[in-house]
């Protein structure tokens, strides 16, 4: 999702969202999951889509974000069932709300909306003044501050490596522990300017240097890569036959995740060709419906920059 202005309020622009609901399928009477109600953008099409018979479990584990945009959703009645937590329970959320078990399609928008992005006092950006935190949930302990003036060199190192990608990975911690015997570091500013000064500005890059380690941050603060395994697990009971997954993803940690999980589920025996006979007891699941992902069209992406990272991919439960 990305923001725009029009003139008075922000608003928010949903990645995919033509693509996403032609592909969640969706007809009058449906019950669907959108597990990153956001901005509300996808829901509200959902919604239009499934009409009053259907039905629709909205959740997001920004408690204020969640309340805030879901005010204007009361015309939708008892189709719209809003709830607060993380979508890697959603089984739990689920079944906390009477929601009707099996449903016909469950959404995943992953990652952040761009006003949660830019909320100064939430410090996931980079180029913000404001103080170190980065929880999605904001009632969970663990923030950006407590990781970066904390973890140990070796902690820090693995995390920019693994959730970051990132081949200086071990300099950077070590600039990071050398700092903070001086001072904590407070501001995703002083964060930033510490990475530039460690590894040199942007040298021709697209990228700012730090977006890698903000990247990897917010990974571990909020276990990004564990929800997203646990929810996709999650999906297959919670799927009716015929029923569809839809996921999209913005960044490469994320869509290697969806694309292996959707391929252990697409076949029906993964036992090594030599075995006579099946020992693996593993069943086909899903058939996948995007051979390659969907990404954006150049013209969304000049619309909402965001968008540019965007990969969906869909499944169906069989
Ligand atoms: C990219 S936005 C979704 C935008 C939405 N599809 C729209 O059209 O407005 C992702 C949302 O998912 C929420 N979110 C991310 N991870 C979550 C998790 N593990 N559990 C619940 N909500 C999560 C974020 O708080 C954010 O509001």
């Amino acid at each position: 999702m990305d923001e725009k202005t029009d003139g008075k309020n922000l608003v928010h622009k949903s990645v995919l969202l033509e693509e996403s609901i032609h592909l969640l399928n969706l007809s009058p009477g449906k019950k669907i999951i959108d597990a990153t109600f956001g901005g509300g953008g996808h829901s509200r099409s959902i919604l239009e889509a499934i009409g009053p018979g259907g039905k629709l479990l909205a959740i997001d584990w920004d408690r204020e974000n969640l309340e805030k945009m879901s005010g204007s959703f009361g015309k939708y009645g008892e189709s719209f069932v809003p709830v607060w937590g993380n979508f890697s329970h959603v089984a739990k959320l689920a079944s906390a709300t009477n929601f009707p078990i099996p449903v016909d399609g469950i959404l995943l928008d992953l990652g952040f909306s761009s006003l949660q992005m830019d909320d100064r006092t939430r410090g996931f950006s980079f180029q913000s003044d404001s103080k170190l935190d980065m929880r999605g949930d904001r009632t969970r302990p663990l923030s950006a501050w407590d990781v970066v003036n904390f973890y140990k060199v070796d902690e820090l190192s693995r995390i920019f490596r693994s959730f970051g990608e990132e081949r200086k990975a071990f300099v950077i911690a070590k600039a990071i522990v050398e700092y903070r015997k001086e001072k904590p570091i407070d501001t995703a500013l002083e964060l930033s300017a510490l990475v530039e000064r460690t590894v040199g500005g942007r040298k021709g890059s697209r990228i700012h240097p730090a977006t890698r380690i903000f990247q990897a941050i917010r990974i571990e603060v909020n276990g990004e890569l564990d929800n997203l395994e646990r929810v996709l697990e999650a999906s297959i009971d919670l799927l009716a036959v015929g029923g569809r997954l839809v996921v999209i993803s913005f960044h490469s940690l994320e869509d290697r995740i969806v694309k292996n999980f959707f391929k252990k589920h697409s076949v029906s025996c993964v036992c090594p060709p030599r075995f006579p006979i099946c020992r693996c007891g593993q069943r086909k699941n899903l058939e996948i419906i995007t051979k390659k992902p969907v990404v954006p069209t150049g013209e969304e992406v000049d619309i909402n920059r965001r968008s540019r990272s965007a990969k969906l991919r869909a499944a169906e439960r069989i």
